[in-house]
């Protein structure tokens, strides 16, 4: 096993190493060299912006996340989206058309853009060349102008993977099954992770591929792609309401400022997306500096309002969805598997969202309206969700006491009204209260979703020596 102050080591050395690509002596990263760091635009970006930790933990309330000092560790369940990627293939096309459709500007007018004229810098290279890349993980081989991208999706994918390494190394132990969905970037990220594990603490990784393509009912880690009856968006009137006055804004301002130009209000929203994913690919994106911080703060309401109604907890459907996850977790704590104490998988932003619905992290039943509320910082979907995102659940034993807690994106987020446990945790017994309570108000997922011939919840923790889940590893994803 590494010693602590060789995992802290290690970690300072792999945050280090983010550096140099706003540096003018990193040699071959001639747009990149001395660019402004964007890290503040993050939480605005609709969760497409490379990981940060929950902005409350910023700002105020910033509970430790150590275990306390008087508790045992005992076991942790942990849910992780992807790292950074691309585009998927439908959001590349329309962020090439809107490039396409700048681009078609004679380069005078560009030149003299206020806004665009980084389009005929001849050291700017556009970050979706080929199709090749679409709805991949971004990677330190495959970043934009050669540069070591400080935010490439597997950097953060191995440095979630040390650092879970250095804090749960206690029950990790010397072998351990990892649970992951079948989308390559998925997969990827699971196994940049895993390497982690594997270097740092010797363990011998077993990779359970859970296939996302097929419906396998409830036991998978991407249950709402069973769920056939869920093709409704509750209240597509509150999302068409919020004001798009800022998208005009953005084009007319655009369009204004550069002679020839005509950008309709959809392409100034696809301008967020480009930006969001160029940073992910290139750790820079020139596009991002064309905004106001108050369409930035615009985009992140129309998206959390959105995100509320279709995978959040405005959606009844989506508590159901959810409940597999939190069901499954709650007999993770009654009547763990004997072998191992480390529950590790990887799915997709939307199944962390359907979980933490279920759970009501962020449910305070007041249901989100169209209208801005910058006070409204209960649901923040970017903020739940940004590339890279993850959910832990760790339990531990303090005196004769059981407790668990959450944490999101390296932030405690206490348990509406159980959180006076040490660490603002909430007593085990109290927990399953709370599951009951909650679960009680949520009709389960085979009611809700009308399965009736296949599994309705995860038993792959229990199962997974006896069963193979070797699915087809797959780029497009569900
Ligand atoms: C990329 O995919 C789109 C849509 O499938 C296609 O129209 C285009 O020709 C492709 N481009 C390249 C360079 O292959
Ligand atoms: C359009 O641009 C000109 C100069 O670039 C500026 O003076 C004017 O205020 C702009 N108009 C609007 C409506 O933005
Ligand atoms: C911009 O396009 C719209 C239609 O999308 C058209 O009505 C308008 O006249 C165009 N404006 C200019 C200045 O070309
Ligand atoms: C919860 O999971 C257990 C097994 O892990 C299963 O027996 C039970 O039926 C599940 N509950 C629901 C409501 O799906
Ligand atoms: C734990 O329980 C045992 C037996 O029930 C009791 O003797 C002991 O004092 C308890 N310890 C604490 C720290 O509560
Ligand atoms: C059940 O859900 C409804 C609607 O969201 C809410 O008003 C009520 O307080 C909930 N009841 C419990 C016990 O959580
Ligand atoms: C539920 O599924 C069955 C077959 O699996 C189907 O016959 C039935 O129409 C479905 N009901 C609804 C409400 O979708
Ligand atoms: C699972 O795969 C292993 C190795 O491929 C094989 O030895 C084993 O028999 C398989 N088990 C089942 C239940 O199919």
């Amino acid at each position: 096993m590494i010693s602590q102050q060789t995992l802290s080591i290690l970690l300072l050395i792999s945050s280090a190493s983010a550096l140099p690509i706003f540096n003018s002596k990193n040699g071959n990263s001639a747009y990149n060299a001395n660019k402004p760091d964007q890290s503040h635009m993050f939480p605005f970006l609709a969760g497409s912006a490379p990981y940060f930790p929950y902005p409350i933990s910023d700002n105020y309330y910033k509970i430790d996340t150590a275990i306390p000092e008087t508790c045992t560790l005992k076991q942790v369940q942990s849910l992780g989206r992807h790292g950074e990627r691309y585009p998927g293939y439908g959001e590349g096309e329309t962020i090439k058309e809107v490039y396409e459709t700048i681009a078609k500007v004679s380069k005078k007018n560009l030149a003299d853009s206020e806004y665009l004229s980084f389009m005929v810098d001849p050291t700017y290279e556009f970050f979706l060349s080929t199709n090749a890349s679409l709805e991949l993980l971004t990677t330190t081989t495959d970043s934009i102008n050669g540069v070591l991208n400080p935010y490439a999706g597997e950097l953060t994918a191995k440095k979630f993977g040390t650092a879970f390494a250095e804090k749960y190394q206690s029950i990790i132990g010397d072998k351990l099954p990892i649970f992951t969905a079948s989308n390559l970037r998925v997969f990827k990220t699971a196994s940049y992770f895993s390497d982690m594990l594997n270097q740092y603490l010797g363990t011998e990784i077993d990779m359970q591929v859970l296939n996302e393509l097929e419906q396998t009912g409830g036991n998978s880690l991407t249950p709402s792609e069973t769920c056939n009856v869920w093709d409704v968006i509750v209240h597509q009137d509150i999302i068409d309401d919020v004001d798009d006055t800022y998208l005009k804004n953005i084009a007319s301002r655009l369009n204004n400022g550069t002679k020839g130009l005509n950008l309709t209000s959809d392409d100034a929203s696809v301008l967020f997306t480009w930006c969001a994913y160029e940073i992910d690919a290139a750790g820079y994106s020139p596009i991002c500096e064309i905004f106001t911080q108050e369409e930035l703060v615009w985009n992140s309401i129309a998206d959390d309002v959105y995100g509320y109604y279709v995978d959040g907890p405005g959606n009844p459907l989506i508590k159901s969805v959810g409940s597999v996850f939190f069901n499954a977790s709650v007999e993770l704590l009654k009547n763990p598997p004997k072998e191992y104490n480390a529950y590790v998988s990887f799915a997709h932003d939307v199944n962390i969202q359907h979980l933490v619905a279920a759970i009501g992290l962020f449910d305070d039943e007041i249901p989100m309206t169209s209208d801005f509320d910058f006070s409204n910082t209960n649901n923040k979907k970017s903020w739940i969700v940004p590339m890279g995102a993850r959910i832990q659940l760790e339990n531990y034993e303090c005196g004769n006491s059981s407790y668990v807690r959450y944490i999101l994106n390296d932030a405690v987020i206490p348990i509406p009204k159980c959180s006076t446990g040490p660490g603002f945790s909430c007593e085990l017994n109290d927990f399953y209260k709370y599951y009951d309570t909650r679960m009680s108000n949520i009709t389960d997922f085979a009611t809700a979703c009308n399965i009736t011939n296949l599994p309705t919840y995860q038993s792959f923790y229990w199962d997974y020596q006896n069963v193979n889940y070797t699915a087809p590893l797959a780029v497009g994803s569900y």
